[in-house]
């Protein structure tokens, strides 16, 4: 019978075969899926492996941090971590479209990853053949189909099949036959800490889908503190954990207000957050007012240029988890 440990061994074993003594490089992108995957395949193959942190600006508050901190403290596996904020931004600069905006940054996630091997290959002790990703089963069915819809595709989501024909790497996925919540057990099977384990999925294209319209500095830079202050509200009010997903949203809309004597025009913030099993369906949650209440306060009080918060009350589907 079918157990983690067995499919851990199993994983091991089969990674071991598919890259033989080729060395790989891992995409680590803050999130539970690529962190679980990169420390599955270090234990298969030890130092072949090389895990990148591309920052491209579109990162939460502190996830740098905490990768690093990880990776290189906990399990000591050697991490490059790669500032490339300024190439993502600039790449975006004027793109409002959803399905533009993530595959640019699917495409500099590409061209970080070749520089970057060929940067370990001149090392000379040989070439980098092999890409690691943590795909899992829903990102595999959801680049393709919808429920029922043979052919359209939702979102391209950047870390299933983008790989453009110049790419010379093959791919190592040991997590496609995995769902979200079995990627969980096989973490903390392979020794993550806990609050690592139990973090929020966080999409590869980062904060860029959760700011419909064009992406700026600026606004990264909102939303990182209004999303800081959301999770500390979830995290006092002890929901972390209840909830499969909770983010902040910056609207492309601006409204007036009033703060103190004076007139505000600011932008609004859309809060979400939702309950899943498996992500492909999903039911928004259903807060307090009090809490609501509470957070909006503190969002408009303590992050300049925002004067307004709503509260998303839809549910996957019609909608998205994701905004874009
Ligand atoms: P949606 O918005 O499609 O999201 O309902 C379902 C789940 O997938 C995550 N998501 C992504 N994860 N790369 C990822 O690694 C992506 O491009 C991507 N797009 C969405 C989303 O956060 C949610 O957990």
């Amino acid at each position: 019978d079918w157990t983690m440990a067995a499919f851990r061994a199993e994983e091991v074993s089969r990674i071991r075969a598919q890259v033989g003594k080729a060395r790989v490089i891992c995409g680590l992108s803050g999130g539970v899926d690529s962190a679980v995957a990169a420390v599955l395949i270090h234990e298969a193959i030890g130092d072949q492996l090389t895990c990148v942190f591309v920052d491209h600006g579109l990162m939460r508050q502190g996830e740098a941090d905490e990768v690093v901190g990880l990776f290189r403290g906990h399990f000591n596996i050697p991490l490059v971590h790669i500032d490339a904020a300024d190439e993502f931004l600039s790449a975006l600069a004027g793109l409002d479209d959803p399905e533009a905006k993530r595959k640019t940054i699917g495409r500099l996630f590409i061209d970080a990853f070749e520089a970057e091997a060929r940067r370990i290959a001149s090392d000379g002790r040989g070439p980098v053949e092999f890409l690691a990703q943590g795909t899992l089963y829903p990102d595999v069915i959801e680049s393709v189909s919808f429920t029922g819809g043979p052919s359209v595709t939702i979102k391209s989501h950047h870390n299933v099949g983008g790989l453009p024909e110049r790419m010379r790497m093959r791919l190592v996925e040991p997590l496609r036959e995995l769902f979200k919540d079995e990627v969980r057990v096989l973490g903390r099977e392979l020794g993550l800490p806990e609050a690592f384990v139990g973090r929020h999925p966080f999409p590869g294209p980062g904060l860029a889908i959760r700011c419909p319209g064009g992406v700026t500095r600026e606004k990264m830079d909102i939303l990182r503190q209004a999303d800081a202050i959301y999770l500390d509200e979830i995290r006092k009010a002890g929901l972390y954990d209840r909830i499969w997903q909770a983010f902040a949203v910056l609207l492309p809309v601006r409204t007036v207000g009033v703060m103190g004597d004076g007139r505000t025009y600011d932008s609004v913030v859309a809060l979400r957050a939702v309950t899943s099993v498996d992500g492909m369906t999903a039911d928004f949650y259903p807060y307090d007012m009090a809490f609501l209440a509470r957070t909006a306060t503190r969002i408009v009080n303590e992050v300049k240029g925002v004067n307004r918060v709503v509260y998303d009350v839809t549910s996957k589907p019609p909608g998205t988890i994701e905004w874009e």
